[in-house]
């Protein structure tokens, strides 16, 4: 089997994804590498899911929404998957033409216009929020790299680029699970009609087959492939411009208030959910400008 160099693929154990396991919480990225390197059309027998984790097959996996369905939900966990995803995750869970008639309605909050014209609104929430409390929010888009810290600080006009290259380096969304509407051949196997299928965005994004040197957090990078972090085709993040919106302005107005900080990081806790990466608790000391 051969390897891409820039992945940090080893050679230790046997090869197992499970998105409930706490070390998958703390640091998936060496196991998504192996994945794509050694397993790329994965099964888990256990849990009973495949996986797929290559940047080509993520993304070809999300347009292809003829053969693979969001008609169960795109969760793996029990509570949010089955035929009644949709009371809960409305239109996200349902496939044409309901999906169509649905994301048409909400659509039109989300036009390039009505989204710029929330920038003001946002910035003095952002602004009421930091001077009374520091939002988990905040801290979770301005830290979600500690070690590359500097770079939003040292170069405060660059938040947008540092926005974009957070979401390919580290995206809240890990994955997005789908159910194969027919049996579909990949990498010479057969994942039959009905089983469900992991799209490993938080890997796609690290894919050295899309990414030059897809460990480095790189503010210059090109990100001509494309990113997986709002999903792609039909179902792409709908707020996906309000989100970059948001992020920007908050990283914005924290640059503008804070000299430096430290994070305790012996405090810091993971959240332990099968598909949101992020922080529960991050302890940190701030020095105002
Ligand atoms: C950083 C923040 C966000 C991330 C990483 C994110 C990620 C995603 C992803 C990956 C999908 C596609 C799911 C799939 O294909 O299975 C999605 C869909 C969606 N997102 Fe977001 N999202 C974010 C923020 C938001 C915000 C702020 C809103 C609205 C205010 C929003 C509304 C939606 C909606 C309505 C869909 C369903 C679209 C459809 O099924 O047609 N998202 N998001």
């Amino acid at each position: 089997m051969s390897t891409v160099a820039g992945s940090h693929a080893t050679a230790a154990g046997p090869l197992v994804y499970d998105p409930y396991a706490y070390g998958i919480h703390e640091d998936p990225y060496p196991t998504y590498a192996r994945l794509r390197d050694e397993a790329p059309l994965y099964h888990n027998d256990e849990r009973g899911f495949w996986a797929l984790s290559r940047h080509t097959d993520v993304l070809a996996a999300f347009r292809d929404s003829d053969r693979f369905s969001n008609a169960e939900g795109v969760s793996i966990d029990p509570a949010a998957s089955g035929p009644h995803a949709h009371r809960t995750m409305s239109f996200l869970a349902m496939d044409p033409p309901q999906h169509g008639r649905m994301r048409g309605l909400v659509s039109r909050a989300f036009t390039p216009r009505r989204v710029a014209a929330m920038e003001d609104r946002i910035r003095s929430l952002t602004v009421h929020h930091l001077t009374t409390k520091l939002l988990a929010h905040a801290w979770y888009w301005a830290w979600a790299n500690p070690d590359e810290r500097c770079k939003a600080f040292g170069q405060p006009a660059r938040t947008a680029d540092w926005v974009e290259e957070t979401l390919r380096y580290d995206t809240s969304s890990q994955m997005l699970a789908r159910v194969t509407k027919v049996d579909v051949a990949l990498h010479g196997r057969v994942v039959p009609a009905g089983d469900r299928v992991l799209l490993l965005a938080g890997s796609a994004n690290r894919d050295p087959r899309a990414f030059a040197d897809p460990d480095r957090f790189d503010l210059d990078r090109d990100r001509e492939a494309g990113i997986a972090s709002f999903g792609v085709g039909r179902h792409f993040c709908l707020g996906a411009s309000l989100a970059r919106l948001e992020a920007r302005v908050v990283l914005e107005e924290l640059v503008a208030r804070v000299h430096d900080y430290d994070i305790d990081a012996a405090g810091a806790c993971r959240v332990h959910s099968v598909n949101v990466r992020g922080f529960e608790t991050l302890p940190t000391t701030v020095v105002p400008r």
